[in-house]
């Protein structure tokens, strides 16, 4: 079913693995999806998030963003993507009172327990944070190892202390639900394949959500 009032959403990264199915999904549901890329051209809208700022026209005109990014692996181009780049996107989505996802990782909050990759880690949860602080409506996705095999279904865990794979099929899906059901936002969970299919409304209903990192006034 064609919704009667398409939305357009802003999928960075979405000529990724993971962003091009999200992309694909939203098209499929009858929305716009406008892929950012670093390649000007056939794919999208040509886009650095490393270096972006949260007045720039790229982040007009959306219902909501997606934000599904591979950093290098050099600790300064990590810091710039995953966390300065994160936060702009997210500035934007609340001055633009659109929603935003962002997809993460597992081990945040426990660096130390994957030597070699404690700077992305680290940029990827100050990157994290500043969503939160960021005053906008979010849902932060954290899935595991990511593959592309078939996978009959998925589960929600929350506290960062598992670990396990995760189809992008899984990570996709999850972005979409959050964007299209608009909810839940202030959420920040844990994805892993699993046996039996995931009921989406059901899983991300029972999310316990983050804590309001801004002080009371
Ligand atoms: N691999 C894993 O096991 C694993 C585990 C947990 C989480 N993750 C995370 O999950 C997300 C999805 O992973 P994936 O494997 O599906 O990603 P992917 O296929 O490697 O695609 C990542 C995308 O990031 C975009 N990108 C990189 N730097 C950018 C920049 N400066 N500005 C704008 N876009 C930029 C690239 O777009 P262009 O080249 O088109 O610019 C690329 O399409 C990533 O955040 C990844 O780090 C991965």
């Amino acid at each position: 079913v064609k919704p009667s009032h398409p939305a357009r959403f802003l999928v960075v990264g979405g000529a990724g693995r993971t962003g091009r199915r999200v992309v694909d999904r939203l098209r499929a549901s009858g929305h716009q999806a406008v892929v950012a890329s670093r390649r000007a051209g056939r794919v999208g809208e040509a886009f650095d998030l490393s270096t972006a700022s949260p007045e720039l026209p790229i982040f007009d005109g959306h219902d909501g963003y997606v934000v599904s990014v591979e950093p290098p692996t050099d600790p300064v181009g990590a810091e710039a993507l995953l966390h300065h780049g994160v936060a702009a996107a997210a500035t934007a989505a609340a001055r633009r009172d659109v929603p935003i996802v962002v997809v993460s990782q597992i081990y945040l909050t426990r660096p130390g327990a994957l030597p070699g990759m404690e700077d992305i880690t680290r940029s990827r949860a100050r990157g994290e944070r500043a969503v939160r602080e960021s005053g906008a409506r979010y849902g932060i996705i954290r899935p595991g190892w990511l593959h592309d095999d078939p996978t009959p279904g998925a589960r929600v865990e929350q506290g960062d202390t598992g670990d396990g794979r995760t189809s992008r099929e899984m990570v996709a899906d999850a972005c979409v639900h959050i964007l299209l059901h608009r909810g839940p936002f202030g959420v920040t969970f844990e994805l892993f394949d699993d046996t039996s299919p995931v009921e989406w409304p059901t899983a991300l209903r029972a999310l316990v959500p983050d804590a309001d990192p801004r002080p009371a006034t």
